[in-house]
């Protein structure tokens, strides 16, 4: 929620599970590793996550770039990340540079990374192996020097065994892997977070600082949060905004 550059600190947590999560992202930050994979549920954190590993990395200074898998039709997934030259296909009226080459020096965010199709899996995998590539309609390849943070909401290893993701893509994403468990696994977390969220919020209102009752924390406590922290967050924004006392 807050404004300004990644930090640990902003993945807030008191449980266990949390202090090893940030544990991990500073390590994974701070190694020369290609490849990080991070797995959660929706709104565990896996776009934050992904932002702290960049800004605590050797990479902060160059660009983080990122695309969701899942949100460009797959037909153009492959012109975004690897771009084309001139003419490549129909349509292609002038030259363009891919994600690929504009994340060169910096880190390259995979958002539901299990939505790429087998061919454009088969050309990362590539890409990891020789951090080279080349621009649809192009012979040329081009040398990058990329690191690349994939994230994913689904057990991968189930979509390797259905055969809808390639296995030696698997294990490569797989060396260095950072799960967040889902918000009603972490304990007094839920009220620790919305207390901080809650306090920031207010302020951000403008409104007298407010307090959950015990009755409310009881049913946060016990309540699923199948949307874990984006949909805590947006459910007190709406209280703070819409209610009073
Ligand atoms: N531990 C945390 N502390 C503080 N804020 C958090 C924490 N985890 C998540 N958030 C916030 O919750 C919101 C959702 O997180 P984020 O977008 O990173 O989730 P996600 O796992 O990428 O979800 P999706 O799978 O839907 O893309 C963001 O505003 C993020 O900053
Ligand atoms: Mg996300």
């Amino acid at each position: 929620m807050s404004a300004g550059v990644p930090t640990p600190e902003m993945i807030l947590g008191e449980d266990e599970a949390i202090a090893r999560v940030r544990g991990l992202v500073r390590k994974a930050a701070a190694s020369p590793a290609r490849c990080i994979l991070i797995y959660g549920e929706t709104g565990t954190g896996k776009g934050l996550v992904a932002q702290v590993i960049h800004a605590l990395s050797q990479r902060s200074l160059a660009p983080f770039v990122d695309i969701n898998c899942a949100a460009i039709p797959s037909e153009l997934v492959e012109s975004e990340l690897f771009g084309h030259e001139r003419g490549a296909f129909t349509g292609a009226a002038a030259k363009k540079v891919g994600l690929v080459e504009a994340a060169d020096g910096g880190s390259l965010f995979l958002d539901e990374v299990r939505e790429l199709s087998p061919v454009l899996q088969a050309k990362l995998l590539t890409l990891m192996d020789t951090q080279r590539f080349r621009r649809i309609g192009s012979v040329q390849p081009i040398s990058v020097d990329v690191r690349f943070i994939a994230a994913t909401n689904r057990i991968l290893f189930n979509e390797v065994r259905e055969g809808r993701f390639r296995e030696d893509l698997y294990y490569r994403l797989q060396v260095i892997a950072i799960n967040l468990p889902p918000l009603r696994e972490r304990g007094h977390d839920v009220l620790y977070l919305a207390r901080r969220f809650l306090d920031e919020l207010c302020v951000r209102y403008g409104r007298p600082l407010m307090h959950l009752s015990p009755e409310v924390e009881a049913i946060f406590q016990r309540y699923s949060w199948p949307g874990n922290v984006r949909e805590l967050q947006h459910l007190l924004e709406r209280i703070v905004a819409l209610e009073d006392g």
